[in-house]
């Protein structure tokens, strides 16, 4: 059988197969962070469809750090009760979800506050205090404390995509002087404060992942190197799965070519090159590999390579959400073209999610 379908650990969860739905927002929650019914029906629908790990779209854990409108939250217990309904769908129909805990940071919709004072897509920007960073830190424990409330199977930490945690570890964004800013040791001060924080609330069982950039794709700013750092430093803390993801707050789209690798059967994957190189820095940590991957050879090559143990796809999920099962009968590759036409400015969060070339 192909590897594709055995099992794999994540700490004390058992993952049926090798596919992962990447975190994928919706953007259809309602004013209140409260997840619609739509947003549930599609979850039921993923885990009917097969795959082994869904990764639930990024929840905000304050409201101050809500990252768009439609976003979900997990700030308070009222978002608990749809969200229970929820991971009771994906297990009745024998499937495992993980909350991603986020903050937007700079690119929070109410106040527009990250490690630094920094213009991102022309606003005014400012500075979190000390104090303001510890309420964070607090509040990403309390939402991994509701996550298991509401039986979600573990969490995930978004350190990537230029949100805050990726604004943290950024040169370019983190222009602070005192212990979170400066050296990578001090960048990355912030991300093992919420680990430490989530371990505290959570305990040593529940898996607790992290979603991490292997470049951001910006000039002089967070490399390959640093996210074999920061890789090697949270892995030796603990975390029980790594994602590889790519591209933060300053990216430019014309440098993700560095990422790639040069191995015909890895091309397909945009960061295969890169996670070679955090796969190292990871060592036994199970890690994940999200972006581009559409066919089933490629995907039979990071794991016959040995490049990472789980696939994670998002857009191939929002075309067919039963997209493994279809695997497991024969197709070959994802319909899926990355038309990005999904999230365009004139339908994204105007309706559910879908795909509209069907
Ligand atoms: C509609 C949409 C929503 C997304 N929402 C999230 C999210 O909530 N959290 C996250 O980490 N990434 C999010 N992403 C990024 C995906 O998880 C994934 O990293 C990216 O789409 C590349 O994978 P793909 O080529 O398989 O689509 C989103 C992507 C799409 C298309």
């Amino acid at each position: 059988m192909s590897l594709l379908f055995e099992p794999f650990r994540i700490g004390s969860i058992e993952v049926k197969n090798r596919f992962i739905r990447s975190a994928t927002t919706s953007y259809w929650s309602d004013k209140r962070g409260i997840i619609r019914s739509e947003i549930i029906d599609l979850y039921r629908k993923l885990a009917r469809g097969g795959v082994g790990l869904i990764i639930k779209g990024h929840l905000y854990v304050m409201h101050s750090g809500k990252a768009h409108v439609g976003m979900a939250g997990i700030s308070d217990d009222l978002h608990i009760p749809q969200l229970k309904k929820l991971t009771s769908e994906v297990h009745k129909n024998n499937g495992k979800i993980i909350a991603q805990l986020n903050h937007g940071g700079l690119y929070s919709v109410a106040d527009r506050a990250g490690p630094s004072a920094y213009v991102v897509q022309g606003h005014k920007t400012r500075a979190l205090s000390t104090e303001e960073i510890y309420d964070i830190v607090k509040a990403f424990s309390e939402a991994a404390e509701r996550a298991l409330v509401a039986g979600f199977d573990g969490v995930q930490i978004h350190g990537a995509h230029g949100y805050l945690i990726s604004q943290f570890l950024s040169r370019l964004a983190n222009r602070r002087t005192d212990e979170w800013g400066g050296n990578l040791k001090n960048r990355v001060h912030l991300l093992l404060e919420i680990y430490n924080a989530i371990r505290g609330k959570v305990g040593n069982h529940i898996p607790v992942m992290l979603k991490i950039n292997c470049d951001d794709f910006s000039p002089n700013g967070f490399s390959i190197k640093d996210s074999v750092k920061v890789v090697e430093t949270i892995c030796r803390s603990g975390i029980q799965a790594i994602e590889v993801s790519g591209g933060g707050i300053a990216r430019k789209d014309n440098l993700r070519a560095r990422a790639r690798s040069l191995d015909q059967e890895l091309t397909e994957a945009s960061f295969a090159g890169h996670a070679t190189e955090i796969r190292k820095a990871a060592q036994s940590t199970p890690m994940a590999l999200v972006n581009g991957i559409r066919s089933v050879r490629c995907m039979e090559a990071i794991l016959g390579k040995n490049v990472a143990d789980f696939i994670s796809m998002s857009r191939p999920f929002i075309k067919e959400p039963d997209f493994v099962k279809r695997i497991e009968t024969g197709q070959e590759a994802s319909a899926c073209t990355s038309c990005n036409i999904c999230i365009s400015k004139e339908i994204f969060g105007k309706m559910m999610l879908q795909c509209h070339l069907n």
